[in-house]
């Protein structure tokens, strides 16, 4: 399957408005506040020697600093948008970006074949997608890490849709960042909690440790606190 038009289109507009500037993304944390922890969090299960993918990468942020803890990482978005940002922002680095739909099982599998087994690194991806295309999002985990690859999945939990709404509830509306989210119709912490592991363990991947946490956002509220969304997070092998 493929997302639909509406989806894709969705995102593509997201990213064509959102500049380069660092943090622009509401998402868009410093990798010391997020892949930096959470590379901590595989890296027990996983081998430094092997790719790293990162799936949905968006601008690339969190890519380039797995590029410093594995031997090599490549990241992948639905949005063209996104591939440009990420590769501007790369510089000549060492980190690739490709342009995939993960819902594309030939596309997928193509990769897979390209990278062989790889370690996956997937941040806020399937909480927002599309309840059809779900499935074949967390397949994609599992093909591409195959038998040898471990993959580090971290969604929002239920809790972010409060956190949301207070923060969309503020006396002057929602900050920019946040509206641009909801001006574009995406859909933060769609998915149902227990939805996820679910789709996980269905895709045939075992649980190997998983926690809670937050995703920190770059936007803060009207008392300057930031807004941390609560999140899941899972380590996982090909069963
Ligand atoms: C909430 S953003 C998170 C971006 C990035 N993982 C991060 O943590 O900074 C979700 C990203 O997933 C991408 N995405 C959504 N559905 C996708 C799909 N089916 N295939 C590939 N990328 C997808 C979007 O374009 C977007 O960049």
């Amino acid at each position: 399957m493929n997302v639909s038009e509406n989806y894709r289109n969705a995102w593509e507009s997201y990213w064509r408005e959102t500049s380069d500037g660092r943090g622009e993304a509401i998402w868009d944390a410093d990798p010391s506040l997020s892949a930096a922890p959470h590379s901590d969090l595989l890296l027990p299960h996983a081998d430094t020697g092997r790719t790293i993918v990162d799936l949905g990468c968006g601008n690339g942020t969190q890519t380039r600093y797995l590029a410093t803890r594995f031997a090599r990482a490549v990241g992948v978005d639905l949005s063209h948008a996104a591939v440009e940002h990420a590769r501007r922002a790369a510089n000549g680095g060492p980190v690739e970006f490709q342009q995939l739909d993960l819902t594309d099982t030939d596309a997928v599998r193509a990769l897979h074949q390209r990278l062989g087994d790889s370690h996956v690194y997937m941040r806020a991806v399937i909480h927002q997608s599309e309840p059809a295309a779900r499935p074949a999002v967390a397949a994609a985990v599992a093909e591409l890490i195959g038998t040898e690859g471990r993959a580090f999945v971290v969604e929002l939990t239920s809790g972010s849709r409060d956190v949301l709404r207070r923060a969309a509830a503020e006396p002057g509306g929602p900050g920019p960042k946040l509206q641009r989210v909801f001006h574009h119709g995406l859909k933060p912490a769609d998915a149902p909690d227990e939805e996820i592991p679910q789709l996980l363990v269905k895709a045939g991947l075992a649980v190997l440790a998983e926690g809670e946490t937050t995703l920190p956002q770059t936007e803060h509220l009207a008392d300057g606190t930031r807004i941390d969304l609560p999140a899941r997070w899972f380590v996982l092998a090909g069963a």
